[in-house]
């Protein structure tokens, strides 16, 4: 810990007496700075001023310092990286990508029931039926993974991924559907602000479907309603089914049928700066954003030889919509039955489940 505190008036000196102004070459002794401006090409990634160029620059040392630290403790078998969120503190990190519930509405962890426990709701009933492992991507039923942008419309893209899901897997075409006629026409929930995806399939339900992405694209911010797209369905359902409260086995039956929507929270650093493996924490169960479950699994062992990883270690398959350059291809695998019997399951997973039916 002393490394900090030496570390400290040293940045400072740096800031103060300005020897990192502009041309940033002043600055090429600073190891870090050749690595932030390739991580800053990588992700395309411009800042309007000096200022806000160096601002950035602290960011990224301090996240790139909880990375290291954080990987050279080995923590359960997966890892963090510098991820496109790497220039952002955790607080402005959660202010954009989230979206679960309306903002200003607190506490919606909506629990409906915390008391029924695994060995209760789940291992009396038999799930010996159920294959051992699902994965809906190689049935060719999950889109590509998208990206919401600076816009809370995590609830959107979670129901959306769903609703293709069962498309195909009933009609037999992978047909990539509108986020955006959600975000702009459904007036239950608030937009970018955030909603649920429960009103997204009570909003397509009503609206007898919703239509493709190809004819109402991702604009990433909120726009007026484009009601001649509303009678342009390309899918509907005929409505949508809760899967029963922290319930993993509930959860595991409904996922072995169709991709499942799920609220979580993804609110901590090591989801800003997840890199790949089995997620294992640290989370609550304070839900705040939307995914998609496209299946489970358990790992064979070191397959990938990185040293990461137990083998036999269970766990879900989630589709994100932070863009495929974040985590594993844009998907976080995340660890099923934690330790402990954990009935809300990892983040919350378990807690508020739900799909459409066709
Ligand atoms: C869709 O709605 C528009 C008006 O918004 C109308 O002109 C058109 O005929 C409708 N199309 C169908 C197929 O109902
Ligand atoms: C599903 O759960 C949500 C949240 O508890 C609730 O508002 C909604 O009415 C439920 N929907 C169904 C179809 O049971």
């Amino acid at each position: 810990m002393a490394r900090p505190s030496l570390l400290l008036p040293a940045l400072l000196v740096v800031v103060v007496g300005g020897v990192c102004a502009a041309p940033a070459s002043a600055c090429a002794d600073d190891p870090m700075l050749e690595r932030f401006q390739q991580w800053m090409g990588r992700h395309g990634r411009l800042y309007g001023s000096t200022g806000e160029k160096r601002r950035r620059l602290e960011v990224y040392r301090r996240n790139v310092e909880l990375v290291e630290q954080f990987n050279s403790m080995g923590n359960g078998g997966y890892k963090l990286a510098d991820t496109k969120f790497a220039d952002l503190t955790n607080e402005e990190f959660r202010a954009k990508v989230l979206g679960f519930g309306p903002h200003g509405r607190t506490g919606h962890t909506t629990a409906p029931s915390t008391t029924t426990s695994l060995v209760d709701s789940g291992m009396a009933e038999d799930y010996s039926d159920l294959p051992k492992s699902v994965d809906w991507r190689e049935k060719g039923a999950v889109a590509p993974v998208k990206n919401q942008g600076d816009c809370g419309s995590c609830w959107a893209f979670s129901a959306v991924a769903a609703m293709e899901g069962i498309n195909q897997i009933k009609n037999g075409k992978l047909v990539s559907l509108s986020e955006q006629e959600l975000v702009d026409c459904d007036t239950e929930a608030v937009g970018c602000a955030g909603g649920y995806m429960s009103w997204a399939f009570e909003f397509v339900m009503k609206n007898r479907g919703l239509t493709t992405e190809r004819n109402y694209p991702y604009q990433g911010m909120n726009g007026n309603c484009q009601t001649p797209k509303l009678n342009q369905s390309a899918v509907s359902i005929s409505g949508y089914q809760n899967v029963t409260a922290s319930s993993e086995p509930d959860l595991l039956r409904a996922v072995a049928a169709q991709p499942v929507s799920v609220a979580v929270d993804a609110g901590s650093f090591v989801w800003q700066l997840y890199g790949g493996g089995v997620f294992t924490g640290p989370c609550t169960a304070e839900l705040n954003h939307g995914v998609t479950v496209v299946g489970y699994g358990e790992t064979q062992g070191d397959a990938d030889g990185d040293g990461g990883g137990t083998p036999g270690q269970k766990y879900w398959i989630v589709k994100n919509s932070w863009g495929p350059e974040w985590g594993e291809a844009g998907y976080i695998r995340m660890q099923r039955e934690a330790a402990g019997g954990v009935a809300d399951g990892l983040c919350g997973i378990a807690l508020l489940p739900s799909y459409p039916l066709m």
